[in-house]
Formats: C-alpha cells, structure tokens, sequence
C-alpha cells in the first residue's frame, strides 16, 4: 500500500509510473524540511519499488514550488546552516535516483522549486508557467544547484541576466531555452502528457532506462572524451543483458519485445 504524508501525495497512475504531488497549497508548495524530508522518503520508496519504473514530480496548477520556506529560512545562522549542512539533502535524489523523473511544472517554480525541477532528468511545463531564480531580492543567492545546473542549461549570459535580476522567464521561454523538454498549452494536456511520457518510458528495459539516464548525466560532469568512453563502456555492458538479446531479436522477428530487466 501507499503511504500516506502530510505535505505530499503519492499515487501510481500509470502502469509502472509513480507520481509524487507536492502538496501544501496554503503555502504555494514552499519547500520546509518535512517536505523535503517526505520526498526523499517517497523518491527511496519509488526507487526501491518493483511495481515503479518512470517517476513524474508536480505540484498543482498554481504553483510546482514557490521556493524554499522563506519564512523557516529566515532566522538561520551561519553556523546553524554550515554545520547542518542546509540544502544538501535537497539534492540527495540525483544521487540515489537510478530511475527517471520528470518534473511537470505548472504556475510558480521559484528559487529551489526552480532548482528542484532542474534536478529532475527533464521538465515539462505549461506555456505560462513561471520560472526564476529570485532569492537576490531576499539578500540570498541560490543554494540548491540554480547557479549551476540552471547555466548548463541555458549558458552563462542568460543564466547571469537571471540570477542577478531575479526576474523570472516563462514555460514557453524555458522550452525555446532548453529548460524544458517541451510545453503544453493547458495543466490538463501537461499532466496528460507527462503521464503519457512516463508511461512510454516505463514500457523499456529498466536496465537500458537506467543506462540511458546515467550516461547522459555523465555528460554533464565529465568533459566529452571521458564522457564518450563512459558512454561506450555502458554500451558494452548492455551486451551482458539479456533484454539486448531480447531487444534485437523481437526486432528482427517484427515483434514486440517481452523485457525480462535483466
Ligand atoms: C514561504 C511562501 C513562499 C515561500 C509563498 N508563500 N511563497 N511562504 N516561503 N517561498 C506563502 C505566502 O507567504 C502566502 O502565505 C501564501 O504562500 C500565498 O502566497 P501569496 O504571496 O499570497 O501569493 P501570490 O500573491 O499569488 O504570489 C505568488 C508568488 C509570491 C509570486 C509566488 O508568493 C512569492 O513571491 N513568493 C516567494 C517566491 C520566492 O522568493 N522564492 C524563492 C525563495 S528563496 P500567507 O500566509 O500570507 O497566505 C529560495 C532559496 C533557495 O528558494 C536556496 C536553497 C533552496
């Protein structure tokens, strides 16, 4: 059975497809630390789960996230982040996560709800929803990966413009960017097709999901001939699967490949 939180919901829509709602409406999803602490327990769960294959993160119409608890962040000291380490488990799930999450993003994505999109494998996103890194107008910069992953993704003069300014860019902006993957007209047609995403990729070899996933993170690390010998060594090893074997030859044989995950 599913568990049951108090600032998320959890549900399997989808054969093999988890999807986990941030759900603290009163406060547009700002990210506390039971919340955080609650995700990380239900992405463990999701990634421990035989059942869950592809993984979809959302909030609600309104707002994915308006950012961190600004209201709980307030009163920290130095000392009180520096020595509890504030933040850093917000970014445990590119860590232990093996499986893909998507982030389908509506309305507010601000400063760590930006940052947690970003750490999904990608975003999709409503055309009028609203992205942006503002803590420089809360006398902070951002903590949770913004100043980096945001410039991979759109380069260093964008990335600058925005984390300076704290002005925020919308979903049709962050597609044409290469923010998102793609944007969707309506809430209803983003969770249509998020799930339909999800699902899709849920129907492959969990183990060439799981390769797929981690060599194209490698590549955000590494510089490319590494990253291209990474890639090539993963490839190799598929080659000890038998869903290669499986794969290949439903191919031949025009048929559907029945995958065994292993
Ligand atoms: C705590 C928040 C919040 C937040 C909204 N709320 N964002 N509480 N932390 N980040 C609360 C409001 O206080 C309010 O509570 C309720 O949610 C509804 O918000 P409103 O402001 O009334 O809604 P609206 O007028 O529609 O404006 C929406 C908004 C605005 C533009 C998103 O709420 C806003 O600017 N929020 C802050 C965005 C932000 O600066 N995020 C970055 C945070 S810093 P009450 O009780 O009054 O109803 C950050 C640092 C990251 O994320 C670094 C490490 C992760």
């Amino acid at each position: 059975a599913l568990r049951s939180y108090e600032y998320i919901q959890v549900s399997e829509p989808r054969p093999g497809v988890a999807q986990i709602t941030l759900n603290r409406p009163k406060a547009l999803n700002a990210l506390c630390t039971p919340l955080i602490r609650e995700l990380n327990t239900a992405l463990r769960e999701a990634q421990a789960s035989p059942t869950v294959a592809a993984l979809v993160l959302t909030g609600s119409e309104r707002a994915f996230a308006a950012g961190a608890d600004i209201k709980e962040m307030a009163p920290l000291t130095f000392s009180e982040a520096y020595t509890t380490s504030f933040i850093e488990s917000w970014s445990d799930l590119t860590s232990f996560l093996k499986k893909p999450l998507i982030a389908a993003v509506s309305g507010h994505a601000l400063g760590g709800g930006c940052e947690l999109a970003l750490m999904a494998d990608f975003i999709y996103c409503t055309a009028n929803a609203n992205f942006g890194q503002p803590e420089i107008k809360l006398g902070t910069i951002p903590g949770a990966g913004g100043s980096q992953r945001l410039t991979r993704a759109v380069g260093k003069a964008k990335a600058m413009e925005l984390i300076l300014t704290g002005k925020s860019f919308s979903g049709e902006e962050a597609e044409r960017w290469g923010v998102a993957a793609r944007v969707f007209n309506t809430y209803e047609e983003l969770m249509e097709g998020t799930l339909k995403t999800a699902e899709q990729i849920a129907s492959y070899s969990k183990v060439a999901v799981q390769g797929a996933k981690e060599v194209v993170n490698k590549s955000q690390d590494l510089p490319l001939r590494d990253g291209v010998e990474y890639e090539r060594r993963v490839f190799h090893s598929l080659f000890g699967s038998q869903d290669q074997k499986i794969g290949m030859k439903a191919f031949a044989e025009k048929k559907k490949a029945e995958w065994k995950n292993e």
